[in-house]
């Protein structure tokens, strides 16, 4: 099979990487892809929201299967327009993908299917939305309704934040006219906040193993929120059984219910965002798409081929299969650019790839480029880091011993990824 993956980032190089795996591939494209990708793939020049040049290069070069990473393509519609021209392309439809395109249908199809989440009300003018944080007078979340990638949401302590919030996003457009035309208003929900991931065929989903983020930029969870600084998996302790079964039985199958019954079954990779609260798992979010670093950490341990995942949730069957997994650990570490999340430098020299994966671990292009014959930095979250181990430690050893042989400028990296697992521990 000749297999396309949408993308640029450790995501994408992550799974192209396991497709290649599979017996059934012959050939991989990574549209655009990076130098990772290039080392195992054929790299194509299109850009991931190009959707109509995804959909040409799939008729020409006779792609079998197209496996989207990022969540603006399928937005766009990329699965609907590859199956009007006969292109199989894994990934939930426009209609499905507006879960995660817009906060306000979201929450309503929440509501609408008794899912548990956040109490909340929607407002288009902002007038009416300073009257309601008035009311509350405490704090509360605001939200934007379009994609804002990831900065759309404030957790506000106090009324005035929340204000600023509505004024910055409904009259000063910060995050552009359409997102900016309707905000969520909702309560705060307290608890642990953990990520759950699924495949799912439309009516059938099964749960991935367990793997948890730490999105601030420093140790200790300091800092400001970055794209993701790592991540492990499994993650012992987290989640006990009843919570476990919760989530399945009131999220996860009345999510893909509630799809079934509004015509637009879910079908590729659902990313769950929750909150463990007193009174049981809620929904904060939802994505359409893997999440980035956890897809690296997951992507190593996962036996079952994802080809045979990919094409079992198109044709409807996987309830005929089960996901293995390796036991080991994983722990994937993300080397940024100093500065990130805020401004940095591109264009640096990267050296020491090689010898950090002779030391074992796995190495996952994410914001790199080639400026002749050397590769070099070229965005925030630079490469992923990733090592499999018997337990934790050894994991944690490995992935920052291949860390600390890769060098360049103001490279910059969280030294506790994992620690969280243990402090559960104790
Ligand atoms: P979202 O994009 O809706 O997941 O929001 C981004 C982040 O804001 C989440 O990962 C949470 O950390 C936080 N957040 C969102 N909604 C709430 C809420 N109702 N209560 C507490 N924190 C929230
Ligand atoms: N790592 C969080 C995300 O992909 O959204």
């Amino acid at each position: 099979m000749r297999i396309m993956v949408v993308g640029s980032g450790g995501r994408e190089h992550a799974l192209a990487w396991k497709l290649k795996q599979s017996p059934k591939v012959s050939e991989i494209l990574v549209a655009p892809g990076n130098p990772g990708t290039a080392g195992f793939a054929t790299n194509v020049p299109v850009k991931a929201d190009d959707i109509e040049g995804l959909a040409r290069v799939a008729a020409e070069r006779a792609v079998d299967l197209t496996v989207v990473g990022p969540e603006v393509p399928l937005t766009l519609g990329i699965v609907d327009l590859f199956q009007e021209r006969g292109l199989r392309c894994w990934g939930p439809s426009k209609a499905a993908a507006r879960l995660e395109g817009s906060k306000v249908d979201m929450k309503e199809f929440l509501r609408r299917h008794n899912i548990p989440t956040a109490r909340f009300h929607v407002f288009t003018k902002s007038a009416d939305a300073i009257a309601h944080i008035n009311e509350i007078d405490g704090p509360c979340v605001v939200k934007t309704d379009g994609l804002a990638a990831g900065k759309g949401v404030t957790v506000a302590k106090n009324a005035e934040q929340a204000r600023d919030a509505v004024i910055r996003m409904m009259e000063k457009h910060e995050f552009g006219k359409e997102a900016g035309s309707r905000v969520v208003v909702e309560e705060v929900l307290r608890g642990e906040e953990i990520s759950v991931f699924a495949f799912c065929d439309g009516h059938n989903a099964l749960m991935l193993d367990l793997v948890q983020d730490h999105k601030q930029a420093f140790d200790g969870d300091e800092g400001p929120n970055t794209g993701g600084m790592g991540a492990f998996s499994p993650v012992p302790g987290l989640v006990n059984q009843r919570t476990e079964d919760e989530i399945v039985r009131r999220i996860l199958v009345q999510t893909m219910s509630g799809l079934v019954h509004e015509g637009r079954p879910y079908v590729g990779l659902l990313y769950m965002g929750l909150m463990l609260t007193d009174a049981g798992p809620k929904v904060l979010e939802y994505n359409v798409r893997f999440g980035d670093p956890e897809c690296q950490a997951l992507m190593p341990r996962l036996r079952t081929d994802l080809v045979d995942i990919c094409l079992a949730s198109l044709d409807g069957s996987l309830d005929k299969l089960d996901l293995e997994w390796d036991p080991r650990t994983s722990v994937c570490v993300t080397l940024a650019s100093g500065g990130y999340p805020g401004d940095y430098k591109s264009g640096l020299p990267i050296s020491g790839i090689a010898d950090a994966e002779a030391r074992g671990a796995i190495v996952f292009h994410a914001g790199t480029k080639m400026a002749g014959d050397q590769l070099a930095t070229a965005g925030g979250r630079v490469l992923s880091v990733v090592a499999l181990g018997t337990d934790l430690d050894q994991a944690r050893s490995v992935a920052y011993a291949g860390c600390d042989a890769i060098a360049f400028a103001g490279k910059h990296c969280r030294r506790d990824i994992g620690r969280r697992a243990e402090a559960r521990k104790r």
